[in-house]
C-alpha cells in the first residue's frame, strides 16, 4: 500500500459520510480524502479484501471508520450501508453514491442481461443508496449527496451503449432529487468525470483508451484524487447554495 492520507484542512470536520464503491478508484481516493478532512467515514463495497485495506489505512492514521461489505443493487445491503452510519456514528451528513461498473459494450455486442446488470448496479444502486441516505438525513436536519455521473452521462460516445444511458440515469437522479429535496435541507449534486486512471478504466481496451484520451482537450487522463477534490467541494458546506449541478471534472471534454 503506497497511499498516504493527504493533509486535510478540516473541511468535513465532525461530518459523517458514507462512500459506496470505496475499495478502488475514485471511491477509494474520496474516502481517504474525506477522512483526512475530518469526516467519520463508512466505507462500503463488494470487494471485501480491498475494502479492508482502505479501512486499515484510515483507522491506522487515527480516523474514525466503519466498513460494510455489500452490493448497492440489493435493497437490504443498501439499507445496511446507511444504517452503519446512523448506528455507528449517530447520523448521516454526506453520501457519495459512487459504486459502479464500466463495461465496454457497443449496441450490437450488448445483451438484455448486460443492460439489466449495469442498470441494476449503476442505476438502481444509486437510487437505493440515495433513498435510504435521504431518509436518514431528514431525521437529523439535512445533508449533502454527491452522485457519480460521467461525461458518458452528459454526451454520446462510441462503445458505451449500456454504460452511457446508465450514467444519464445518474445525472437524472441528481436533478430530480435536488428539486424534490431542496426545501428540506438536502443538496444533491453530481460530478461528471472524464476518463480517470482507475482499476475499471485500466481494464478497457488500449484502443478505447487511446481514442478517448485524444478527445480530452488537456490530452491526458485524470487521476482519482482530482475527482475526489471536486466531490469534497460539493459535499462540503462550501457548496451551500449549489444543488442539482453536474460538475464536469474532465480536462475540458464537455466544453467542446
Ligand atoms: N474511471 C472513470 O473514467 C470514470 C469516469 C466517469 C465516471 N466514473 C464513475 O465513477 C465511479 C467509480 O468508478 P471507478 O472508475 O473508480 O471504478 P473502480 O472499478 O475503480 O471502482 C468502483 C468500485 O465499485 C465497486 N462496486 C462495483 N459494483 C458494486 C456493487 N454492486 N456494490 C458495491 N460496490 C460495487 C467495485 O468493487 C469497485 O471497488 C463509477 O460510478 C463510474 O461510473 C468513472
Amino acid at each position: 500500500m503506497s497511499e498516504i492520507l493527504p493533509a486535510g484542512r478540516g473541511r468535513l470536520l465532525d461530518k459523517v459520510a458514507v462512500v459506496t464503491g470505496a475499495s478502488n478508484g475514485i471511491g477509494r481516493a474520496t474516502a481517504l480524502l474525506f477522512a483526512a478532512e475530518g469526516a467519520r467515514v463508512v466505507v462500503t463495497d463488494i470487494d471485501a479484501a480491498r475494502l479492508e485495506e482502505v479501512r486499515g489505512l484510515i483507522a491506522g492514521s487515527g480516523g474514525s471508520v466503519r466498513a460494510v461489505v455489500g452490493d448497492v443493487s440489493s435493497n437490504d445491503d443498501a439499507q445496511a450501508m446507511i444504517a452503519a452510519a446512523v448506528d455507528g456514528f449517530g447520523r448521516l451528513d454526506v453520501l457519495v453514491a459512487n459504486a459502479g461498473i464500466i463495461p465496454e459494450l457497443d449496441l450490437l455486442k450488448a445483451t438484455a442481461a448486460d443492460f439489466d446488470h449495469v442498470m441494476a448496479v449503476d442505476g438502481r444502486g444509486m437510487f437505493l443508496t440515495c433513498k435510504f441516505a435521504a431518509e436518514a438525513m431528514l431525521k437529523s436536519g439535512g445533508g449533502s449527496i454527491v452522485c457519480l455521473s460521467s461525461i458518458s452521462g452528459e454526451a454520446g460516445q462510441k462503445g458505451q451503449a449500456v454504460y452511457g444511458p446508465a450514467k444519464f440515469v445518474a445525472s437524472g437522479i441528481t436533478k430530480h432529487l435536488a428539486v424534490e429535496l431542496a426545501t428540506r435541507g438536502i443538496r444533491v449534486n453530481a460530478v461528471a468525470p472524464g476518463t480517470i486512471t482507475t482499476e475499471a478504466v485500466k481494464k478497457l481496451s488500449d484502443e478505447y483508451i487511446a481514442g478517448v484520451k485524444a478527445m480530452h482537450p488537456m490530452a491526458r487522463l485524470g487521476s482519482p484524487m482530482e475527482v475526489a477534490q471536486a466531490i469534497l467541494f460539493l459535499a462540503s458546506d462550501d457548496a451551500s447554495f449549489i444543488t442539482g449541478a453536474v460538475l464536469p471534472v474532465d480536462g475540458g471534454y464537455l466544453a467542446q
